[in-house]
């Protein structure tokens, strides 16, 4: 079994699947009370944590960093010059909670929201939550980075953003970048990953909640910066920004935000 399957398709959103669908059944039916006592019942939201951006770091409530880290997520993807585009599609979206808040925080009303996930019950969680969300449009796709090439929408004009999904692969799979680039022409790629450390080497500076060391031990991305730095250099992306340690929940695995582009 890929440890993809142990930690999120038989767990973390199989649970997360079942919360969901009890609420549901249980009469509610509004989304935003949803995806808060997601957060408040299955995460310790009465304790504290170190909050960490760029170099400093700062005691706050959890629930304070967490309802932060989702409202800046919606706003930097919401200021990106493509965001009146018709599509918007998240890779590795889990349960599908950056697009729903995306959606909540203001997003563009008559985009097409779609979650592209590798598991079979974090599409189920997504689409059981659309359900309870009249006016959104939103569809589910299954993904696989190692077997990208077979995903089948190519749409131009989008936005696609990951969150902390491209840390999954601990070695980028050859030809992703190029693939995106391919199925995605004149849209804008927004990553929100703990890529610091490798975005840092490229500027002469460090990255204080991000390490090597902490993707090696977990199995998470090591080269992913790398591969859009070589896609680069033979002009096929355009790197706009790569912005190290902006928003660090974690303080030993923050979230670096990098924004490119397909050079069609
Ligand atoms: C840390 S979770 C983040 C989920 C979501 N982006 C969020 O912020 O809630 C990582 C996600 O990457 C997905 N994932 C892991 N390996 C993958 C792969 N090879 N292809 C596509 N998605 C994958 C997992 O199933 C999971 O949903």
């Amino acid at each position: 079994m890929r440890d993809v399957e142990k930690e999120y398709e038989y767990d973390k959103w199989l649970k997360v699947f079942e919360f969901v669908k009890k609420k549901i059944e249980s009469g509610e039916s509004n989304l935003t009370r949803i995806l808060s006592s997601l957060q408040f019942e299955m995460r310790q939201t009465t304790d504290r944590t170190q909050f960490g951006s760029g170099e400093q770091k700062t005691d706050l409530s959890l629930a304070f960093a967490l309802g932060g880290n989702q409202a800046q997520i919606s706003s930097i993807i919401k200021g990106e010059k493509g965001f009146g585009s018709k599509h918007v599609y998240e890779f590795g979206s889990g349960f599908g909670r950056n697009l729903f808040w995306l959606w909540l925080h203001g997003g563009h009303r008559s985009a097409n929201y779609v979650g592209c996930e590798f598991t079979n019950s974090g599409r189920k969680a997504s689409r059981l939550l659309a359900t309870i969300c009249d006016d959104i449009s939103f569809a589910d796709h299954h993904i696989d980075f190692y077997n990208f090439d077979t995903y089948p929408e190519n749409a131009d004009n989008s936005i696609v953003f990951t969150v902390h999904s491209i840390e999954q692969v601990s070695e980028t799979p050859d030809g992703l970048v190029e693939t995106i680039c391919k199925k995605f022409p004149n849209s804008k790629i927004i990553n929100f990953e703990p890529i610091g450390w490798q975005i840092a080497k490229y500027h002469n500076k460090s990255s204080n909640f991000s390490s090597r060391a902490y993707a090696e031990k977990h199995g998470y991305n090591t080269d992913f910066f790398d591969q859009l730095k070589a896609a680069e250099t033979k002009k096929k992306v355009k790197i706009d920004k790569a912005l190290i340690d902006e928003i660090c929940v974690n303080t030993s695995n923050g979230t670096s935000i990098v924004v490119w582009s397909p050079v069609n």
